[in-house]
């Protein structure tokens, strides 16, 4: 949430801090800013709204002989999103910006100590807190990075701070807790930023810094201090993506791009992590053999559609291996006091690695002494580190807000954690884990054929867009795809939708039925005439009864839910536990459409942003 960038060098700062800017856009769009330094200037603009408001509103901010500079897309948290509570804020003497991702938890405190001190507050924000303090620090001695350690002393929550002065243009300064930054190393030129994506175009070698760290680029170099202010360290990396996945590819939107994506995601995913013989091999996840075997209880721990990936992975783990396995959100799990030890295995799962109520969770866990493993699409990020184990998933970025190759490529990754599982512990034969890995390692290629028909699908969302109101049904696997189909609607199109298990509809929701009601059915596959495909049947009889209009999701000639359904949407044939890699594929290309057939902006939807580091 928020994108922050800094940038020193030989470049014009605007350009590279704009450019940074439009890469992160997707972490909050509410409104940016940016403060450029030269000359003993500091040359400050914001603006409410998209990034787009900012660019024309530059005017003698720019600053053109400016080489050093920062710049914010926010997320709004503590006030409204307007050009005063838009980042960067200047201190009271206008001496230094400040630019935050997080939240000073401390805020009302340290307010008042301020304005007892006399200081006067332009914003309503958290942020001008942490500004103020950095400027009275500042004034003290003119050392950006002593004031900065200062003023980190006194705040807390979480927060990534990047700053300037105006008689320093050699100079930003970082500072970081519990919130993402990055170091981007050029030739003779320094990025920080949020993710590497801002700076990709210029430099590929990153730093990733560690909890509780100050960093500071200048035209000689970078120095990384802990908050007690003593010499530390970061982890140098390459970054192995390059810039044409960080843009759209000849497609309209991100959501688009990644959507079609999945196939080579999925494949990515898998690749390596099977050996010649069929045997699971995830040596990197840095657990052995016997961890695995010590576990006598699973618990998932994730948000939103990395939630939806998490129940189905219940259904997996536990139907292979007979651990039991509980899903739970991450912003509840601390607070129900959930029995752990050393012997439960928390799968977190996270596509940016940086979810804050994800990383609360797994400290807890940890705390509790159970194992973590992270499944995460971001390499370095907050959750992996502090995680004991990691399988990173192979998406590449993820740029439309809405998750779509981050869901199934995290379906895969927890597909191949619970087969191994149970390969460790020798609940399945070789023979059966490798039929269920050859189903697997098939899977991308029925995407692929999936994603060639999408029109259909297309035409039915646009005819439902008039409705208003859409609502999914499943059973099994197929109730978090219903879910997740539901999710995708809401925050995309703005509009009512919901998944149940399909039922329990009988028990309440039924009502909502009325004439003409979409209800998506998530049908499970017909072969071996399978109770749950009977029962599901029956569940699409009683909406029709009631007027819906359905649209079954069902495996391709189903020729029993083809009587009953008004409209059918056919998915190539898996077996049912690895079925959402399909099913859930039409669900995303539905919502995109019905959400652009009302005008909607499907990659940036309102009140949202990629990377939830708030609780
Ligand atoms: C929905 C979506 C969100 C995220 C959730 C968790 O399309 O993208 O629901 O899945 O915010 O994010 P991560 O996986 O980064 O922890």
């Amino acid at each position: 949430m928020c994108g922050i960038v800094g940038y020193v060098g030989q470049r014009q700062a605007v350009e590279v801090v704009l450019d940074g800017l439009r890469r992160l856009e997707y972490r909050g769009y509410d409104s940016a800013g940016v403060a450029l330094v030269a000359g003993g200037a500091l040359g400050l603009a914001k603006k409410a709204g998209k990034l787009a408001n900012l660019e024309s509103a530059l005017g003698d901010a720019v600053l053109p002989e400016s080489t050093c500079g920062i710049g914010h897309t926010r997320w709004a948290t503590h006030g409204v999103p307007s050009d005063r509570n838009a980042h960067p804020h200047p201190s009271a003497d206008g001496r230094i910006a400040l630019i935050h991702n997080g939240i000073i938890e401390n805020f009302g405190q340290l307010r008042g100590e301020l304005e007892a001190d006399g200081v006067q507050f332009a914003s309503e924000t958290d942020t001008e807190v942490a500004a103020q303090l950095l400027g009275r620090e500042y004034a003290l001695d003119g050392d950006l990075t002593e004031a900065m350690t200062r003023a980190c002393a006194r705040l807390e929550g979480a927060f990534t701070l990047l700053a300037v002065a105006a008689d320093d243009p050699d100079t930003v300064v970082g500072a970081r807790r519990n919130s993402p930054l990055v170091v981007g190393v050029g030739e003779g030129e320094y990025f920080l930023a949020s993710d590497v994506a801002a700076f990709i175009a210029y430099t590929t070698d990153a730093i990733e810094l560690g909890q509780d760290q100050i960093v500071t680029i200048g035209r000689g170099g970078i120095a990384i201090r802990d908050f007690g202010g003593d010499p530390s360290e970061g982890r140098p990396y390459k970054v192995d993506w390059d810039i044409t996945a960080a843009e759209k590819g000849g497609y309209d939107t991100f959501m688009r791009k990644e959507i079609n994506e999945q196939p080579t995601a999925v494949a990515d995913t898998l690749r390596g992590r099977i050996d010649e013989s069929g045997q699971i091999v995830l040596d990197e996840v840095r657990m052995s053999d016997q961890d695995f075997r010590d576990i006598d209880k699973v618990f998932i721990i994730a948000c939103g559609t990395s939630y939806h990936a998490g129940l189905v992975t219940k259904y997996a783990i536990e139907h292979w291996t007979r651990i039991p396995c509980e899903v739970e959100l991450s912003s509840e799990f601390r607070y129900r006091d959930p029995v752990l030890d050393r012997s439960t295995l928390v799968i977190s799962i996270s596509q940016s690695g940086e979810t804050m109520d994800t990383l609360m969770a797994v400290r807890h866990a940890k705390d509790q002494k159970a194992r973590v493993l992270s499944i995460s699409n971001t390499v370095g990020s907050t959750i992996p580190r502090e995680s004991d184990a990691v399988l990173y998933t192979r998406a590449g970025i993820e740029v439309a807000v809405a998750s779509t190759k981050a869901f199934l490529t995290q379906l895969a990754a927890c597909y191949l954690v619970g087969l191994h599982l149970a390969q460790t512990r020798g609940i399945m034969y070789a023979d059966e884990v490798k039929a269920v890995l050859d189903e697997l390692v098939a899977t991308p290629d029925k995407i692929a054929t999936l994603l060639k028909d999408m029109e259909p699908v297309r035409e039915l969302a646009r005819e439902s867009a008039a409705f208003g109101r859409v609502l999914f049904i499943g059973r099994h696997v197929g109730y978090p795809v219903a879910l997740e189909g539901a999710l995708k609607l809401k925050e995309l199109a703005y509009i009512h939708a919901e998944g149940f298990a399909a039922g329990e509809l009988k028990h309440g929701p039924i009502s909502l039925i009325d004439d003409g009601t979409p209800v998506i059915a998530i049908v499970p596959s017909p072969r071996g005439r399978s109770l749950l495909h009977d029962k599901i049947v029956s569940n699409i009889q009683e909406v029709k009864a009631r007027g819906a209009k359905v649209i079954a999701v069902c495996e391709d000639g189903d020729d029993i839910t083809g009587v009953h359904a008004d409209h059918v949407i056919a998915t190539p044939a898996s077996p049912t536990l690895l079925a959402p890699l399909l099913t859930a594929v039409p669900l995303q290309e539905f919502a995109a459409e019905l959400a652009t057939a009302l005008g909607k902006d499907i990659d940036q939807p309102r009140n949202l942003a990629k990377s939830v580091t708030v609780e």
